[in-house]
């Protein structure tokens, strides 16, 4: 079985990949460990621009089943048909400015990752790409033996999926121009 981990920075995919490929003994691919290792990108300003087309093909020949394949570029570079599910992680964007906060992310990279899990930006590509194989977890009061369970939930055929608006939430909380506004 070949599952994808995936979401916006922070929400704790890793956290939990760990936990899954401990329990299962399955093989994690890590996309931003490949990244890193390769010279696919280029830093620019506090972004970082990767060539997916390249890295989509190296990826290709380091897939093997059964295999976790986590990171947020996942719905730009894995091939949909290698893959049996894929799991997005949500996090309110309330806690993602906690943890961007103690990652000492810039004010401007921060803000774009809000306003990338806010629009919900990965996980609309993720469905593009991957259609019904798709379930989300909102990870939000919930703890990583939670959200690990509810991954293997998933794996092993629940349908969970939780749909979250945190557009709507904003906009009753009356905070869209902090977020959006310079
Ligand atoms: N379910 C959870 N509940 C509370 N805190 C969590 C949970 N999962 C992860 N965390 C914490 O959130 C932070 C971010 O988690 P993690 O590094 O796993 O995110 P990530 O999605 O892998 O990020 P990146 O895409 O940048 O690699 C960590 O401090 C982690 O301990
Ligand atoms: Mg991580």
């Amino acid at each position: 079985m070949i599952i994808v981990l995936t979401g916006n920075p922070g929400v704790g995919k890793h956290t939990v990949a760990e936990k899954i490929t401990k329990k299962l003994k399955m093989e994690l691919l890590d996309i931003n460990e490949i990244v890193k290792n390769s010279e696919l990108f280029e830093k620019n300003d506090d972004a970082i621009d990767v060539d997916v087309e390249e890295l989509e093909k190296i990826i290709h020949n380091k897939i093997n089943n059964p295999m976790l394949i986590v990171g947020h570029l996942a719905p730009y570079v894995i091939p949909e048909e290698k893959v049996d599910k894929t799991i997005v992680l949500r996090k309110n964007p309330y806690d993602l400015y906690d943890i961007y906060k103690k990652r000492q992310y810039t004010r401007k990279k921060s803000r774009q990752n809000i306003e990338c899990e806010v629009l919900g930006i990965t996980a609309y590509d993720s469905l593009r790409k991957f259609g019904k194989k798709v379930f989300q977890i909102d990870t939000t009061r919930r703890d990583v033996d939670k959200v690990t369970e509810l991954v293997l939930d998933i794996m092993k055929g629940s349908s969970h999926n939780d749909e979250v608006d945190w557009l709507d939430m904003i906009w009753r909380e009356k905070d869209l121009e902090k977020i959006f506004s310079d």
